[in-house]
């Protein structure tokens, strides 16, 4: 078994553990007249569906690079489908016993008793998915062995089929109710799911491939680069479409833990394809040279992977959190948006759209960096703290105003600090940050989130050491990084 396909995506369960605790969700609470899960179960479970999840990924991945992108099925790929198949029945039987924990409120190991779990998966909806996935992995395991004995394409197709329905399965544990709204919710987080699973196990796949068996760059690389431009697609409309079927408002988006977690996913997705057009437009030109072109692969996917492993967490933790129809009546902007809105998304627009010839106030800016992260600080404490925008033009239409200064005033100061004094504007920012968090705390009284807040002063204050030792996206590339083409 080659565990390190993909070894970068385990990053998600230190991360899950972190927002599960930043959350609140590892806080035993007890409802009247419900029996409680124990505490081991609270993390256990979503840590296991984590485990389930990338294990699921990978095994996708490696059927699909190598059964079907490769001219011929690749024995030694088929090899690592079945390998990682079991790690998949394995994930998902302890998945099993701890979802019963956490829905029947006994201990896992209480319900290993039949007694226990045979009700659980026969009568209920969320047992008999489980048991789908629990007879269909093996169903996955026994066509993989046979395709790569057989090498047999028809048999790689089966097994892929078998694989997506299994991946898609979680989707089936929808959020309440059988209506039109629940049934596109399922189908496109359905969808959702097979798209992730592709993409991010064929990534890994590839990776672990082209570093033993450079030659195959020249026909894999453009094949599953088509193959994730239209998984990146896919994924984006079906989670989009996941979300808004959820959330009707900019206020949810901004200003409730499910909404602001899935801005961070659409941030995290924003990077990502930033680096997977690095991949299309500087990595399979390379393919004719494999050692070249796997090295580079490396390289960039070892950022992608690791937003990835993050993205992960954050789909599971959504899950976890499940969306409440609650309302945002004081156009609160949650820590997570303030970060995504504030810093994750100007730095990428800076990057995307370096601003070569800059205007007076921008050239001003430039010269003192220092007033660009004054007004950003001051942004983020009005906006998130005092809402003055949204008591002059109302709920949802200060929210918007709200995010869109958020994001002009931080573009601004990635704008500003892209250039020579970039030292002086970063360190106000690493001081100011923590300090204006704590003052939109204190000012929109939200200090119960206290854990959410220090854990995204932190995200943030690593974004900014990050740019600190970073090099002006003016004169970089993200890809200029990458080893020459040998002439
Ligand atoms: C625009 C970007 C994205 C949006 C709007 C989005 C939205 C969502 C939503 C609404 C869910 C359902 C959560 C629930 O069950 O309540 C979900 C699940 C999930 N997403 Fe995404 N997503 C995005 C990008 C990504 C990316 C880039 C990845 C990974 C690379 C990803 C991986 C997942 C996973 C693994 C789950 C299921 C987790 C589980 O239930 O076990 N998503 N996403």
């Amino acid at each position: 078994m080659n565990l390190r396909i993909g070894s970068r995506l385990w990053v998600g369960l230190p991360a899950l553990a972190v927002l599960l605790w930043a959350c609140g969700l590892l806080v035993l609470r007890d409802y009247p007249g419900l029996p409680t899960p124990p505490g081991l179960t609270l993390a256990g479970q979503p840590l296991l569906r984590c485990v389930r999840d990338i294990t699921a990924m990978i095994t996708l991945g490696a059927l699909v690079v190598g059964g079907l992108l490769l001219p011929t099925p690749s024995m030694r790929v088929l090899r690592w489908a079945v390998a990682w198949a079991l790690a998949w029945l394995v994930a998902s039987l302890a998945l099993v016993a701890f979802t019963i924990s956490d829905v029947v409120a006994v201990s896992p190991w209480d319900a290993l008793a039949s007694a226990v779990w045979r009700p659980f998966l026969v009568d209920t909806v969320v047992g008999r998915v489980l048991l789908g996935q629990l007879v269909a992995v093996p169903c996955v395991l026994v066509l993989a062995h046979l395709a790569s004995r057989r090498r047999s394409r028809s048999l790689v197709w089966a097994s892929v089929l078998v694989a997506a329905g299994a991946c898609a399965a979680p989707a089936l544990l929808g959020h309440g109710g059988i209506t039109s709204e629940h049934i596109g919710m399922m189908v496109s987080l359905a969808v959702h799911l097979v798209a992730v699973s592709l993409w991010v196990g064929g990534l890994a796949v590839c990776v672990a491939l082209l570093a033993c068996e450079p030659d195959h760059a020249r026909v894999l690389l453009p094949r599953f680069s088509l193959l994730a431009l239209w998984c990146v697609i896919v994924l984006a409309e079906s989670g989009l479409l996941n979300a808004s079927l959820r959330m009707g408002a900019a206020s949810l988006f901004v200003g409730t833990l499910y909404g602001s977690l899935t801005l961070a996913k659409a941030a995290l997705l924003a990077w990502l394809i930033r680096l997977g057009w690095q991949q299309r437009a500087r990595v399979v030109p390379l393919a004719a040279d494999g050692p070249l072109a796997a090295r580079q692969l490396a390289r960039v996917a070892g950022w992608e992977l690791l937003l990835m492993g993050a993205a992960i967490a954050i789909g599971v933790a959504l899950s976890r959190i499940g969306f409440e129809s609650v309302a945002n009546p004081d156009g609160n902007i949650n820590p997570i948006a303030v970060l995504v809105l504030a810093l994750a998304l100007p730095l990428l627009l800076q990057r995307v759209l370096p601003s070569r010839s800059p205007g007076r106030v921008l050239a001003f800016l430039r010269s003192f960096p220092e007033v660009a992260a004054i007004i950003l600080l001051v942004v983020i404490v009005e906006v998130a703290g005092l809402h003055l925008l949204g008591s002059l033009l109302g709920l949802e239409a200060g929210v918007i105003a709200g995010a869109l200064a958020l994001i002009a005033a931080g573009w601004l100061w990635a704008a500003a600090i892209d250039g020579p004094r970039r030292l002086n504007g970063t360190l106000l920012m690493l001081v100011g940050y923590p300090i204006a968090a704590i003052a939109v705390m204190v000012i929109a009284g939200t200090t119960s989130e206290w854990r959410l807040v220090l854990v995204c002063a932190v995200i943030a204050e690593a974004m900014l050491a990050a740019v600190l030792v970073g090099r002006p996206s003016r004169d970089t590339d993200a890809a200029d990084d990458l080893e020459p083409a040998h002439a």
